[in-house]
């Protein structure tokens, strides 16, 4: 009788770690991990925007003009019509480092072209195929309306975008070991 009572404490107390003691993190790992973190602490993205010339181009001058702040960590690309931005430019922009493309043009109805920007969404559903083929994350391309007279929106677009591409880190795609500024 006590022999089983002793059995059943052995059997309680071993309860729950039936894998035996847990392992410890390596140190290679727990290194990798600290890299990883520190990385993503020191990271600011590159972004590049394809803005069209008849809307969002000049909604980021509307900003320039109305002293709007926002991040300054992107480069603007102007394109005639946001139409014109094929997945190869997206493609591209990743391959010379880009962390994250944004494509912005005028609201439907307002393209210069017409049709232009209906031509951007089939395009742009395009290249986030391709992107998500590529193992980057959709959230790194975002395509965006914005018109002349917005430039708080054009502001409030380029923030959001900066912070949803600084919390995914630094694309996989881009292995340069150079500072970026
Ligand atoms: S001209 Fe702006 S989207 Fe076509």
């Amino acid at each position: 009788m006590a022999g089983k009572t002793e059995d059943k404490k052995k059997r309680k107390a071993g309860s729950g770690s039936t894998a035996g003691p847990k392992k410890k993190p390596s140190a290679k790992k727990a290194a990798a991990k600290k890299r990883t973190a520190s990385r993503k602490k020191d990271f600011t993205p590159n972004i590049v925007v394809f803005a069209c010339n008849w809307c969002s181009y000049a909604g980021a001058d509307n900003a320039g003009v109305n002293r709007i702040q926002y991040s300054p960590n992107f480069r603007v690309i102007r394109t005639m019509c946001s139409g014109r931005v094929t997945p190869a430019f997206v493609l591209k922009a990743f391959k010379l480092g880009a962390d994250g493309v944004m494509v912005s043009g005028c609201h439907f109805g307002d393209c210069h072209y017409i049709f232009g920007n209906y031509k951007a969404v089939e395009q742009f559903e395009k290249t986030k195929a391709l992107v998500k083929t590529l193992g980057l994350d959709e959230k790194r391309v975002a395509l965006e309306w914005v018109s002349a007279a917005e430039g708080t929106r054009w502001g409030e677009v380029i923030d959001n975008f900066v912070a949803q591409v600084t919390s995914l880190g630094p694309s996989p795609l881009n292995h340069s070991k150079k500072k970026r500024t």
